[in-house]
């Protein structure tokens, strides 16, 4: 276990406190100054210390180059030599908010287990132009893992892409990684199946009309699961059929006998969403979205009522809009400051009590 002095211990709370407000860490200079020192020497003995203990990470020829290093490896004594606590379990969840910075390095500021949901989607195999950001998802899973609470969920919308007639396997590669290493468990994969794409006409593979929605579990079992909003209509619906008799498990037969249909059955593993028409024209300013509807399925479906939702890649802002409207907590980070500003408008918009039932 590190012990700080009562010094180090205000440099490295300024510096998560800061970087929870600004999204980035404070430089040499501001540390300085909020502390007034004499020179910034002496913040660079402090962090010098806090490195050597492993509280902090500095990049080099950075301005900001203070990285704060995640809450697990981070303990130190606050009551007395004898007691640990958690850095960061004093820190506040950034809720409500949509942060414009780097999706790695914001949920490192953030408390461990202390969201019940993401619901997400990444950029993947730089299909898309994203203002030209890349990203390590295997990195992002591991924070994913720690911020989640245990039987949190996580929501992955990821497809693969197409290259000289072979599929780039990031998807499957990625549920691999973030299951053996990471230690998730594969709730399911779903299948977005998506109507209203445009129709290009493929004339050596065929129309990719899906993506793949691999449902993550943190622990050992959802810590809340309600599935009633997600029934579909059933084919046969209303009909009175006569099947087969039915044989139980103990091997009793019960007689063949008619059944009427229930006109609505349980969603299985395709969910389908139309996306022609699919939000507004602002929404459409951001190159790939994903149906409004999508986020509302899964938010009801595993985040408790009172629940925190997280998009660590938030877009033009679908996922916590749908938050919003459930009335659960959210929390977006875009690391394109255009898309947050696309994102916090729409919250502006959508999030009006004249929307808020609309997509129930
Ligand atoms: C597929 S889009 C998400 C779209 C969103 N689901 C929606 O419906 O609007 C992925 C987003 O990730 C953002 N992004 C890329 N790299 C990032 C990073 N390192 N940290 C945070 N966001 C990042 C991009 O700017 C882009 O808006």
């Amino acid at each position: 276990m590190q012990t700080l002095t009562p010094k180090q211990q205000g440099v490295l709370q300024f510096v998560e406190k800061y970087s929870i407000k600004n999204a980035f860490a404070p430089s040499l200079e501001e540390i300085k100054k909020h502390f007034k020192l004499r020179s910034v020497a002496t913040v660079h003995q402090h962090l010098t210390t806090l490195e050597d203990k492993g509280f902090v990470k500095r990049e080099k020829n950075q301005q900001r180059s203070i990285i704060l290093q995640p809450i697990h490896q981070i303990m130190q004594p606050i009551i007395s030599p004898f007691v640990a606590v958690p850095v960061f379990a004093r820190k506040k969840l950034p809720l409500n908010q949509i942060i414009c910075g780097d999706a790695i390095e914001i949920m490192r500021a953030m408390p461990t287990a202390s969201v019940d949901m993401v619901v997400t989607s990444p950029p993947y195999d730089s299909i898309r132009d994203y203002k030209g950001f890349s990203l390590n998802l295997s990195a992002i899973g591991e924070e994913i893992h720690r911020v989640l609470k245990e039987g949190g969920v996580a929501a992955m919308v990821i497809q693969d892409q197409t290259k000289n007639f072979g599929k780039s396997l990031t998807s499957f590669r990625t549920i691999i990684d973030w299951c053996d290493r990471i230690g998730f468990k594969l709730f399911e994969t779903v299948i977005y199946r998506k109507y209203g794409a445009e129709g290009a006409w493929w004339s050596k593979r065929f129309r990719v009309d899906h993506e793949y929605i691999p449902v993550f579990l943190k622990g050992e079992r959802p810590q809340y699961f309600e599935k009633t909003h997600l029934k579909i209509p059933s084919k046969h619906g209303g009909k009175t059929m006569t099947g087969g008799g039915t044989r139980l498990t103990n091997g009793i037969r019960i007689a063949t006998r008619p059944i009427t249909i229930n006109p609505m059955k349980c969603r299985g593993t395709i969910w389908e969403y139309l996306t022609a028409g699919d939000g507004s024209r602002l929404k459409h300013e951001h190159p790939a979205t994903f149906p409004n509807q999508l986020p509302y399925d899964f938010i009801q479906c595993f985040c408790p009522k009172d629940g925190i939702v997280l998009d660590p890649f938030v877009g033009s802002g679908t996922t916590i809009v749908a938050a919003k409207n459930l009335g659960r907590s959210y929390i977006g980070i875009d690391i394109a400051p255009e898309y947050c500003t696309i994102a916090k408008k729409r919250m502006e918009i959508e999030c009006s009590p004249s929307q808020q039932t609309r997509m129930l």
